[in-house]
């Protein structure tokens, strides 16, 4: 008979015990997995847990400080923030093959968190522990479709091994949430009485905006895109749509077309809305968003967006399509 409750304590104690004295880390992205998984593992052993945090420079507008601040603050957790924006997008350029641009992330990402559990781990060292714990947010859905489309990239999720540790320190992987579901884990992390606009956040994945701008990720795309998913979010959520569907965001293609802003004649990209409903993410239908949505949607963004001219809505289903573009 599984209850919230009952999952927690037992988690918290299974994990004290297994980590005994030792330290952990953990990747956080800012979404619900990463962030139930941490608190849990900090219930049970405090602040022996330090969250790593990377800006890959493909997250959404203004989220490296939102998220920071409410691990920190809202969560108390102990959160070590890295801003590696640059160097991601150094490695991004002039890649327009999706994989390609999921392995540079992924390599980067495990490059940078590397660094930072080494500095975690060797500070730790000096009290005599041989064992580091790695904790993830690995859900079922993740641990039965790893051989998916995207193949084993998902960011974080993919990252078993640490590597560049000092040689008789072992890593041991912890994942407490690798039996659930979303909506369990969701259920979970509001009874650990975290803040709804964590638990409700739609899933994000790894490599972020860099898999929803076709073609080459520039600095210059990726504000251009963060400025269009602000809006999609901020309308998704006034028309009380964000917990109904399981994605919404915008898309920016490779296309520029003929526009008329004024009296001026524009020639600018393609912005395409995406809005799905799914259980679990494997399987998901093209969410009938109401017509009035969907245009103040396309004029704000056309409006307040400078380098769109024009929007479009995605009505393909999972399958044949997939939820992202790439
Ligand atoms: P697709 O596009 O395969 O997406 O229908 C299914 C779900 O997985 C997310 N997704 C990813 N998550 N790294 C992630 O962490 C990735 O590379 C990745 N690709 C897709 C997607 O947002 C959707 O929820």
């Amino acid at each position: 008979n599984w209850t919230p409750e009952h999952f927690i304590q037992t988690t918290v104690e299974r994990v004290r015990a297994q980590v005994g004295n030792g330290h952990a880390i953990c990747g956080l992205s800012g979404g619900v997995d990463s962030s139930v998984a941490a608190v849990l593992v900090a219930r049970a052993i405090g602040d022996r847990l330090t969250c790593i945090f990377v800006n890959n420079g493909v997250l959404r507008k203004d989220e490296f400080y939102k998220v920071q601040k409410t691990m920190r603050e809202q969560l108390g957790l102990n959160v070590v923030a890295v801003d590696a924006a640059q160097r991601f997008l150094d490695k991004l350029a002039g890649i327009t093959d999706p994989e390609r641009k999921r392995k540079i992330i992924g390599n980067e990402f495990i490059a940078v968190f590397d660094d930072e559990a080494k500095k975690i781990f060797e500070a730790e060292k000096s009290s005599g522990e041989e064992v580091a714990w790695l904790v993830q947010g690995t859900l079922y859905p993740d641990v039965i479709e790893s051989s998916s489309v995207h193949g084993p990239s998902h960011t974080i999720k993919s990252h078993h091994n640490v590597g560049g540790l000092p040689e008789d320190m072992k890593l041991k992987l912890i994942e407490p949430l690798r039996d659930l579901f979303k909506d369990e884990v969701r259920r979970i992390g509001r009874d650990l009485g975290m803040p709804a606009d964590i638990i409700d956040r739609q899933p994000f994945p790894g490599p972020g905006l860099a898999v929803r701008i076709l073609g080459e990720v520039t600095p210059e795309r990726v504000a251009i895109l963060q400025e269009a998913d602000e809006i999609v979010v901020d309308e998704i959520k006034k028309a009380g749509l964000y917990k109904k569907v399981w994605q919404s965001f915008a898309v920016l293609l490779p296309v520029k077309s003929v526009g008329v802003m004024g009296d001026q004649r524009t020639y600018a990209n393609t912005c395409a809305i995406r809005a799905v409903e799914s259980e679990d993410g494997m399987t998901a239908d093209w969410a009938p968003l109401p017509y009035e949505v969907l245009r103040t949607i396309s004029s704000r963004i056309v409006s307040e967006v400078r380098g769109i001219n024009r929007v479009v809505y995605d009505i393909t289903s999972k399958p044949p399509g997939t939820i992202e573009w790439e």
